[in-house]
C-alpha cells in the first residue's frame, strides 16, 4: 500500500490526465472568466449539456463587462434549460462587482472569490487553482467520492464533521500536489470520479491510483462513501393555467427577481396545500395571484419535475373566465402571447413541457 500523497500518488494520476483528459473548451482556455463560467455552469449539470450554452454564453457575452452591462433577460433566456437559474442571476451579479470592484479582472484568491455572488467553496477552490494555480482544494461530490474512497472514509459523509475532515483532506492533497500541476491536478481528480471511480460499479482494474486506495485494497469501494439513510423528497401538486383571450393569445406570468426560478416565465399556477386538488389550488391562486374568477375546466396534460428539495406533478388546466383582466398580484409582471412565440421568453422546463404538449395536441388537431 503506497501513502496518498505522494509524489507516486501524483505521478500517476497526472499522467493518466495528460493521457486521457478530454480537450473540453473551457480547458484549451487560459481566461479566468472561461473557467469561471464552465464552473458555474457545471454545478448539478453534466458536460454534454453543458457545452452549447457555454458555446452561446460566450459568443453572446464574450467578456465580464459585456456580461456585466446586458439584459438580465437575455442572460437568463440564454440560461433557459439549464436550470438553477440563481447561478445565471449571481454570474451577472459578480460580473458587475468585477467590473466596479476589480477592474474587470477576477480575483486571484480564495477569500476574495469567496465573496462574489454565487462562488461557494468548490467554485471558489476550482477557480483558484484552475485558473490561477493556486494551491486551493475543489471538493465537489465526485472527488468527495474519490477521497472516500482513496482514504476508505467510513463515516457518513453527510456530518458536518466529515465533511469538515474530508475538505481538510483535499486542502492537505492540494498544498502537496506538483506547484506547476496543480489546474491539471485539480481538474484530474474531477475527471477520475466522473469516468473512473463511479458511484456504482467503479471501473477499479481503469484506475490509474488504485494501488494508492485503501477502499480497493480493503474491498470496500461500493460502500464508499456511506450515506446516511436518506428521507424521501416532498413531492407537492401544481395547477397551471391555460388560458386565452379572443386573439388565442396564451396568460403567461413571470416569477418574482428572487427566489426559485426567479425572474422565468410560467402558466399561472399554485401548489396544492395538504388535501387540496390541484384544480382547487388553481382556482384559488387565480383569486390571489391574479385578483382572476376564472372556471379550471378540461385536464389538458400532467408533467413530472424534480427540483433538488422536492419533486413536483404539474397539472395543465384549460381555464375561461368571463373578464380577461388579471392583475399581476403574486408575480412580476403578465403578458399575452401567441403559442407559437414564447419561445422569446424565458421558461421554467416544466412550463416548456406543457407548452410542447399543447403545441402537439394542436398539431394533431389541424
Ligand atoms: N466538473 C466541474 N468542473 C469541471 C471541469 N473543470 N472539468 C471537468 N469536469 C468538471
Amino acid at each position: 500500500m503506497q501513502p496518498v500523497p505522494s509524489d507516486a500518488f501524483f505521478d500517476a494520476l497526472l499522467d493518466w490526465y495528460a493521457q486521457n483528459a478530454p480537450k473540453l473548451p473551457w480547458r484549451l482556455s487560459r481566461e479566468p472568466y472561461h473557467i469561471w463560467l464552465a464552473e458555474i455552469m457545471l454545478q448539478q449539470t453534466r458536460i454534454a449539456t453543458v457545452l452549447p450554452y457555454y458555446e452561446r454564453f460566450l459568443a453572446a457575452f464574450p467578456t465580464v463587462q459585456a456580461l456585466a452591462e446586458a439584459p438580465p433577460e437575455r442572460v437568463l433566456k440564454l440560461w433557459e434549460g439549464l436550470g438553477y437559474y440563481s447561478r445565471a442571476r449571481n454570474l451577472q451579479r459578480a460580473a458587475q462587482r468585477i467590473v466596479s470592484e476589480h477592474q474587470g479582472a477576477l480575483p486571484q484568491s480564495v477569500e476574495a472569490l469567496l465573496k462574489l455572488p454565487g462562488i461557494g467553496r468548490y467554485t471558489a477552490g476550482a477557480i483558484a487553482s484552475i485558473a490561477f494555480g493556486k494551491p486551493a482544494a475543489a471538493l465537489d461530490g465526485n472527488v468527495m467520492r474519490v477521497l472516500t474512497r482513496l482514504y476508505d472514509y467510513a463515516e457518513p459523509i453527510e456530518r458536518p464533521t466529515a465533511q469538515q475532515q474530508l475538505w481538510q483532506l483535499a486542502e492537505q492533497l492540494a498544498r502537496a500536489a506538483p506547484s506547476g500541476s496543480v489546474a491539471a491536478y485539480t481538474q484530474a481528480m474531477m475527471d477520475l470520479g466522473r469516468e473512473i471511480c463511479t458511484p456504482r460499479a467503479p471501473r477499479c482494474e481503469a484506475c490509474p491510483v488504485r494501488a494508492f486506495c485503501r477502499a480497493y485494497v480493503a474491498g470496500t469501494q461500493a460502500s464508499r462513501p456511506r450515506r446516511a439513510p436518506k428521507a424521501a423528497l416532498p413531492h407537492y401538486l401544481v395547477g397551471a393555467a391555460i388560458l386565452s383571450n379572443p386573439r388565442g393569445e396564451l396568460l403567461m406570468a413571470q416569477r418574482p427577481p428572487h427566489g426559485l426560478l426567479g425572474g422565468l416565465w410560467e402558466f399561472p399556477q399554485g401548489q396544492a396545500r395538504q388535501a387540496e386538488t390541484p384544480e382547487a389550488a388553481l382556482r384559488r391562486t387565480l383569486h390571489e395571484k391574479l385578483a382572476l374568477d376564472a372556471t379550471v375546466g378540461e385536464l389538458l396534460t400532467k408533467v413530472r419535475h424534480a427540483f433538488t428539495h422536492f419533486k413536483i406533478t404539474l397539472h395543465a388546466y384549460a381555464c375561461r373566465a368571463e373578464r380577461l383582466d388579471a392583475q399581476p398580484l403574486g408575480y412580476a409582471d403578465l403578458r399575452w402571447i401567441a403559442l407559437a412565440d414564447v419561445d422569446q421568453l424565458p421558461i421554467a422546463r416544466a412550463d416548456r413541457r406543457v407548452i410542447a404538449s399543447l403545441r402537439s395536441a394542436q398539431a394533431r388537431l389541424l
